[in-house]
């Protein structure tokens, strides 16, 4: 029943799996969120508990969703249904994959507009436009810039086409290729961003920032955000990860390979945080500026710093590889299930997928110039498919896979899958994903909902 490998490919190095995975989990979140929730929650009493949410509730979910997909090596559609079959039960359980794959799309439509505002501002930043600004220039100059769909269609454009271009290459000459240059190149640009921030004189304000202990700030609602934030910045519940574990090797180790990824995601998210805080407190900005930290706070920074343009521009290209990294991951599902499903070529599939998320995002750019008119309870087009993808979407897949592996699944595909060298670690795997991560994402579920209504 064990399949070496999967009809699309396979990874060059068992290295490779980890980068891809980080590829995708490194994101927007990493960037914006993970920093300024840190800062809002209590330093570091909340990285603590988000630690713990990450070993408790992120890793099983992942070691999960690799075992399927590993053990099945197709798309997740495709995946779930023959570990089902594997062990009789209904194969009804593939639909959690085809929600994985409609919210990956609609997720990707609307990164490709975040992207496309990325893509300004690189070049922006290069001939120092903003050169001299205060926070209300550079408020009116991003609100200005969303209202514009002119000065971003070429940007958004670009961004589904080199993503449209990997996918179509395939998952050797594509994926594998664009991971092994472009993760080790954000790494040094971070390290590049990282030294400047060191020297800047306000470094030990970010490490007491990120690391003081407030236990006054650790409320029941922190726990919610760091519990949302552990499942989310993994890319849980969509079936990414499934994805690239089909691409696996055979013998590589699951605990391992996951534990890595955890680790590096979060050193990477603290990392980013001890770059951008010195630069905020430089300027004497609020860190906790939410989402328009990187449009808004950060330029108004690099506008007063020595070297400014230049560290502005590194800056945008960091974030604009992580946006691209974690896109591919987006798409990736969909586009192997087309091969699957309608026996196409690869290229076909991406070009039909890239096509029609080009033509979505171009609506979500257009729903920013007609906001009173498209916007209904004062949300437009791009706030609703981040809403319902990221905070309802998203948890209930994760729900799904949880329920599906820890109590459909038998245990002989587990344990044989997974692997593990103690059987205590096989034990404390499997409660958790029967009790805890249901449990957690339950309540991040209904909390979300409750929010909305
Ligand atoms: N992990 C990404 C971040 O931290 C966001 C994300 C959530 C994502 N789910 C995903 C990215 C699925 C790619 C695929 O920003």
């Amino acid at each position: 029943m064990q399949r070496t490998t999967s009809i699309h490919g396979r990874w060059s190095h068992r290295w490779v799996f980890i980068l891809a995975a980080m590829g995708s989990s490194v994101g927007l979140g990493n960037i914006w969120k993970f920093p300024y929730i840190t800062g809002e929650n209590g330093g570091g009493t909340f990285v603590l508990i988000y630690l713990l949410c990450v070993f408790l509730i992120g890793l099983p979910l992942m070691m999960a969703e690799v075992l399927i997909g590993r053990r099945g090596r197709l798309s997740p559609v495709n995946a779930i249904a023959l570990c089902a079959r594997e062990t009789s039960v209904s194969p009804r359980w593939q639909l959690l994959g085809g929600l994985g794959m409609l919210t990956g799309f609609l997720i990707f439509s609307f990164y490709s507009v975040v992207a496309a505002w990325i893509l300004h501002y690189i070049p922006a930043m290069a001939k120092g436009v903003l050169a001299g600004a205060g926070i209300q220039q550079t408020s009116r100059y991003f609100e200005a810039l969303l209202v514009s769909p002119e000065r971003l269609i070429l940007g958004h454009s670009a961004f589904v086409w080199v993503v449209m271009t990997v996918l179509a290459l395939g998952v050797r000459r594509g994926l594998d290729r664009a991971v092994r240059i472009m993760m080790p190149a954000l790494f040094f640009l971070l390290l590049l961003l990282l030294i400047y921030a060191a020297n800047t004189g306000y470094f030990k304000h970010a490490l007491v920032y990120l690391f003081h202990f407030d236990l006054a700030k650790v409320t029941p609602q922190s726990v919610l955000v760091a519990m949302g934030h552990a499942f989310f910045t993994l890319s849980l519940g969509m079936g990414a990860i499934m994805m690239y574990s089909a691409y696996m090797g055979r013998r590589d180790s699951i605990g391992r390979s996951v534990l890595w990824i955890g680790l590096l995601d979060t050193l990477i998210a603290l990392m980013i945080g001890l770059a951008i805080f010195p630069i905020v407190f430089a300027s004497q900005l609020d860190p906790a500026s939410g989402p328009g930290l990187v449009f808004i706070t950060l330029p108004v920074a690099f506008a007063q710093m020595p070297a400014g343009q230049v560290l502005g521009f590194v800056f945008f290209i960091l974030v604009g590889l992580t946006a691209l990294t974690s896109a591919i991951s987006l798409m990736e599902p969909v586009t192997a299930w087309t091969v699957e499903r309608f026996k196409v070529m690869r290229w076909q599939a991406a070009l039909i997928w890239g096509v029609l998320a080009w033509l979505l995002g171009l609506a979500v750019l257009v729903s920013f110039e007609t906001m009173s008119s498209l916007r209904f309870f004062s949300r437009n087009l791009f706030d609703w498919l981040n809403y319902f993808t990221s905070n309802l979407f998203l948890p209930l897949g994760g729900l799904g896979l949880a329920i599906f592996v820890g109590w459909k699944l038998s245990r002989r595909v587990t344990e044989s899958e997974l692997h593990l060298q103690q059987t205590w670690l096989y034990l404390a795997w499997y409660f958790a994903i029967r009790y805890l991560v249901p449990a957690a994402l339950g309540i991040i579920f209904v909390a979300n909902l409750y929010n909305i209504i």
